[in-house]
């Protein structure tokens, strides 16, 4: 499948996507990388694995209809099969969201339905949890609300701080989210009547 991924800022699950079809794991093209913010680390890492970028800055549009505009017409230009949202830190209108309906991904850094939103790792901690993960799903119009495809959960110890915690989840993400671009590449992942179907089944 044809990869369009979306960013704001590291890239660290963009890196593993490239490695992955690197590696022959993810048999996919990123045709093409699109940031919000011109400093994203993750449009180096595109530009050092010969991947097309670009940015669109939301900062130069006046509202974010404006900007979703733009952003749908630019993704459109890419023909990508799959919009891949990776880190891209932009709540995305309806009707951005409804044009690509069942083409969207996201990954979030919770066991969703918890901690939709922002600081899912402080608030997993101020909560006492002794379990917390994150979740890849497809992107419906309620935020961080679409169906969930796969989770992965990681213990919370005594002393985590928020960045401890963080990087034991993106340790996950970055395992899970090519696995699961390589069921949709396949044809094995869809969404159907806002539910996650891998083969025929649903999740
Ligand atoms: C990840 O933790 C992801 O779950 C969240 O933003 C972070 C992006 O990291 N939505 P990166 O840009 O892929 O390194």
């Amino acid at each position: 499948a044809k990869l369009c991924v979306l960013i704001s800022g590291n890239g660290s699950n963009l890196q593993a996507m490239i490695d992955a079809v690197d590696a022959g794991r993810l048999n996919a093209e990123i045709v093409g990388v699109i940031s919000n913010r011109p400093n994203a680390y993750g449009l180096t890492r595109a530009e050092n694995a010969g991947i097309k970028t670009l940015c669109l800055d939301h900062t130069e549009y006046a509202d974010r209809a404006a900007y979703d505009v733009e952003l749908q017409r630019a993704i459109e230009s890419l023909q990508a099969d799959a919009i891949v949202l990776a880190g891209f830190m932009r709540i995305l209108t309806p009707e951005f969201v409804d044009a690509f309906a069942g083409k969207l991904l996201n990954i979030h850094p919770s066991l969703l339905p918890k901690y939709k939103g922002l600081n899912t790792h402080q608030r997993a901690i101020d909560n006492g949890d002794k379990e917390h993960g994150v979740s890849v799903h497809f992107v419906t119009p309620e935020l961080d609300g679409g169906p969930v495809i796969i989770q992965s959960r990681v213990p919370v110890f005594e002393d985590d701080t928020a960045d401890d915690l963080a990087e034991r989840v993106q340790e996950q993400e970055r395992r899970i989210y090519p696995l699961v671009l390589s069921w949709f590449s396949a044809g094995r992942l869809k969404m159907l009547n806002n539910k996650a179907i891998l083969d025929e089944q649903e999740l």
